[in-house]
């Protein structure tokens, strides 16, 4: 099929090149030219495992192509995409749809015959009933407007595109039903759910999944805090719970407060779907309450681990992403620590396998470097932020040349006994402290 994806950013780029990964012909467009050039390059804009393989192969073979010219690359597609950013608005919990409406207006502008035009990027209820009254009024005819949520996870992304659980499909029009049922048939042959529904169902699926994730993850955290001051180990409770297959083993893992592209703006777009129609979500309110409060509560827990005096302390950090295998910063708890210990004196440096941030550039006191060890020596506090592979089985006692160090583990990737038999100082997420 020939297809046209609007916005190569995560969702976008990985879906584009997976579609022509597929057979079909993918024309990606972008408004950020040095994104486009970059890409025509070979040089992905994104930290994806697998993707610049993917997009290599079939952009030599001719069937993923990237430009910035909308026009054409709509006429010479039968289905369009949108996949740009719907973030919430500024100092709002409502969703800006800026972005998805000036692209429904270059399409109404530029479209010389009739289209499916698809929205993968989260939009609230609602959103596509607006943009079949947006082709109404412009009088252009035989559009269907169809919403397909995404579901992938960045860091597992193509995977996630290959095998997703399921396929949601939000129309009231069964041609359709049928060519989209025909594009997905590579991933419904593995065992992929090919769900169709109403388009304003579709919407709501992706909002009630991602709050329903965040959900879990509030709660086990709020459970860890419970556990620290128990004397039990959150992660008994995490097994014992999870092995209910009523309940479920994932999104079980106790952190930090959750952060990313997704939950964080998706928490708060539900809140203000459900203002929009009179409905109070009060749980997802107090999940999102809880989440901002675990932020505060992990920075003054520094404080109780290295004392008040955190001026010309020595702070390392590795990784500062909001999870492992993505350079994504959207919502990373590092956002709020990392200037909370510069302001307060602190000496920080990151290693971050994604790269340096640009984020923590104006702190004149938060270095980057670019490996391990340099974050570490002489450090008076290792934070581990985020649980990539290559932190997994670091020697502390070799590496660190003091002996009065500590560990504060937020992702619980160490193990605690032995941390305990290697009498390191060791602070963890809902496990007791070692110090
Ligand atoms: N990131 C995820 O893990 C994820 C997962 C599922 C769903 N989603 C949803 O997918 C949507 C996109 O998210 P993302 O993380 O890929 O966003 P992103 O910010 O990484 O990418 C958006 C891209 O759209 C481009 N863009 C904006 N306006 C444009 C226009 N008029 N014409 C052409 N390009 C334009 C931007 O330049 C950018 O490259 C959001 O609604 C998000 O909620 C994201």
């Amino acid at each position: 099929m020939r297809l046209c994806v609007i916005g190569t950013g995560y969702v976008g780029l990985v879906s584009g090149t997976c579609f022509a990964d597929l057979g079909n012909i993918v024309q990606c467009v972008d408004k950020d030219i040095n994104k486009v050039n970059n890409l025509i390059k070979g040089k992905s804009p994104i930290y994806e495992p697998g993707l610049d393989e993917v997009i290599k192969k079939n952009f030599n073979a001719g069937r993923l192509i990237f430009t910035t010219d909308t026009s054409k690359a709509v006429n010479n597609s039968d289905i369009i995409f949108i996949c740009v950013g719907t973030p919430n608005k500024k100092n709002s919990q409502s969703v800006d749809l800026s972005h998805v409406f000036k692209v429904v207006k270059e399409v109404i502008q530029c479209a010389k015959s009739k289209k499916i035009l698809i929205t993968k990027s989260t939009v609230p209820v609602g959103t596509g009933d607006q943009i079949e009254l947006m082709f109404r009024k412009s009088k252009k005819k035989g559009f269907s407007i169809v919403s397909n949520p995404e579901f992938l996870r960045e860091g597992e992304a193509i995977r996630d595109f290959r095998y997703p659980d399921r396929v949601v499909i939000g129309s009231d029009n069964k041609k359709v039903f049928s060519i989209m049922k025909d594009l997905y048939q590579p991933l419904t042959n593995k065992g992929a759910k090919f769900f169709t529904t109403t388009r304003r169902a579709a919407e709501l699926i992706k909002y009630a999944s991602n709050a329903f994730l965040a959900t879990k993850i509030t709660f086990i955290n709020e459970l860890a805090n419970l556990c620290e001051k128990s004397n039990i180990n959150i992660e008994d409770i995490s097994l014992g719970m999870g092995s209910d297959l009523r309940i479920g083993s994932r999104f079980l893992r106790a952190g930090p407060a959750y952060g990313g592209s997704c939950f964080p703006k998706d928490t708060k777009g539900l809140v203000s779907t459900g203002e929009k129609f009179k409905t109070n979500l009060s749980l997802v309110k107090s999940v999102i309450k809880s989440n901002q409060n675990r932020k505060k509560l992990l920075v003054k827990r520094i404080d109780k681990i290295i004392g008040k005096k955190i001026k010309d302390k020595k702070i390392a950090f590795l990784g500062v992403t909001f999870k492992p295998n993505t350079d994504d910063m959207r919502d990373s708890t590092s956002l709020s620590m990392i200037p909370y210990l510069s302001k307060k004196g602190a000496k920080v440096s990151y290693y971050e396998p994604s790269g340096k941030k640009n984020h923590f550039s104006r702190f004149k006191n938060c270095v980057f470097v670019n490996n391990i060890k340099d974050a570490c020596i002489n450090a008076d506090l290792v934070i581990l932020h985020t649980e990539w592979d290559e932190f997994k089985s670091i020697d502390f006692k070799k590496i660190i040349k003091n002996n009065h160090f500590r560990i504060y583990d937020l992702r619980n990737l160490y193990n605690f006994n032995e941390m305990l038999n290697k009498k390191i100082k060791y602070y963890s997420i809902g496990r007791p402290n070692i110090n």
